[in-house]
C-alpha cells in the first residue's frame, strides 16, 4: 500500500462531519498501536512526525517503517510532517517519500508566512503531496518555539492566506495549545472564530493542533507509579466533537499518546520488577496507545468506517 495524501480523506471527513486523527509517532510501538486501532475501526488516519521525531528516528527509517507497517497491518495512511520549520525540511521529507507536509510559518510575519507557504505548496504539489499551513499562534511550546499567549486567527486574513498560497488545509488558533497544561481555569475555545472561517471558506478543511484531552486517569497512573505531573488539563471531549462536526477535518494529538504510554510503562515496571524484556514493557506501551486511539475514534473523531 502506498502512502496517500490527505485530499480525499478531508473531502470525505468534511462531508461526513467527522475528523481524521493525526497522531505523532517516533518509534515502532507507537506506530503499530495507532495503526492497529485504525484497522480495528476501519478508520482513516494520519501518522505524523515532527522535526525532532525525524531527528530521533531518521527520515528514511520512518518512511520505510510507516509504509511497511501500513502494508502489514492493512491500513492506508498519510505520512505527514508536523510543524515543518522551513522549506528545506519540507523538501527533504517530500523527497524521502512523505505524502503530506505542514509548513509552520505562524511565527513569521504575515507576508513571510504567505511567501514560505507558497514556496512549499509549489514544490509539494508537483509530487501530489498535500500541504497544511498555520495562521495565528497557539500558546505553549511546539518544537523550539514558545508563546505565552494565543493570537487568534483572523478569519478575513485566513481567506486571503488560502487564496494566495493555494494551501490544502489550514491550522487555526482558537484557544487550543500544545502539551499537557492547556488551561489554568475553565476550558474555552473560540467557536465563533471557527464558524466565521467556515462561512468565509466553505468546504475548506481546518486543522486543530494542541487537541489532546489529557486523560486524568493516565495522569493519575503516572503519578501513582512514581511520576510527578501536576495540574495537567486538556480540551474537553465535547468541544472536540463539536469542532469535528464543523469545518475541522484533522485533529492533532500527541500528548495523550505520550501520557498513555508513560503510564503503561511506569505501571509495568512497578508491577514487574524482575522483567527486563523490552518486548514486554514496550508491548504494554503499544497496547495502551491502541486503546487511546480506539477511544479517540469512538468518542472524539467519529471516523469509524472511513477507510
Ligand atoms: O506539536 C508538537 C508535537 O507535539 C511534536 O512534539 O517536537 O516533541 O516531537 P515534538
Ligand atoms: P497535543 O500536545 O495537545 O497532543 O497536540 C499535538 C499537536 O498539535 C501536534 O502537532
Ligand atoms: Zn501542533
Amino acid at each position: 500500500m502506498a502512502l496517500i495524501n490527505t485530499k480525499e480523506m478531508f473531502r470525505k471527513a468534511y462531508e461526513g462531519g467527522y475528523s481524521i486523527g493525526a497522531f505523532n509517532i517516533s518509534n515502532l510501538e507507537q506506530l503499530q498501536g495507532v495503526l492497529e486501532a485504525c484497522k480495528e475501526r476501519n478508520s482513516a488516519v494520519i501518522i505524523q512526525a515532527s522535526k525532532s521525531a525525524i531527528n530521533y528516528a531518521g527520515v528514511d527509517t520512518l518512511v520505510s517503517l510507516v509504509k511497511t507497517a501500513s502494508d502489514e497491518i492493512g491500513v492506508d495512511c498519510a505520512l505527514h510532517l508536523d510543524h515543518g520549520p522551513d522549506f528545506e525540511m519540507a523538501k527533504r521529507v517530500i523527497d524521502a517519500g512523505f505524502s503530506s507536509v505542514m509548513i509552520d510559518g505562524s511565527h513569521f510575519d504575515y507576508e513571510e508566512n504567505v511567501a514560505i507557504t507558497k514556496k512549499v505548496v509549489e514544490y509539494a504539489h508537483k509530487f501530489d503531496v498535500t500541504v497544511e499551513a498555520e495562521l495565528g499562534v497557539l500558546a505553549g511550546t511546539e518544537d523550539d518555539v514558545t508563546s505565552d499567549v494565543h493570537q487568534y486567527t483572523d478569519p478575513d486574513q485566513a481567506v486571503d492566506f488560502v487564496n494566495r498560497t493555494g494551501v490544502d488545509s489550514l491550522a487555526i488558533a482558537i484557544g487550543t495549545s500544545h502539551g499537557a497544561f492547556k488551561f489554568k481555569g475553565e476550558a474555552k475555545l473560540r467557536f465563533d472564530i471557527l464558524e466565521d472561517i467556515q462561512n468565509k471558506l466553505p468546504n475548506f478543511p481546518i486543522v486543530l493542533h494542541g487537541a489532546s484531552a489529557v486523560d486524568q486517569e493516565a495522569v493519575a497512573t503516572c503519578n501513582q507509579f512514581g511520576g510527578d505531573i501536576a495540574g495537567a488539563k486538556g480540551i474537553p471531549v465535547e468541544m472536540l466533537r463539536k469542532a469535528s462536526s464543523m469545518a475541522v477535518c484533522k485533529i492533532n494529538m500527541d500528548t495523550d499518546l505520550r501520557l498513555a504510554m508513560t503510564a503503561a510503562l511506569r505501571k509495568f515496571f512497578a508491577e514487574n520488577p524482575k522483567e527486563f524484556d523490552p518486548r514486554k514493557y514496550l508491548g504494554a506501551g503499544r497496547a495502551a496507545i491502541k486503546n487511546v486511539v480506539l477511544g479517540k475514534i469512538d468518542n472524539v473523531l467519529g471516523s469509524k468506517n472511513s477507510l
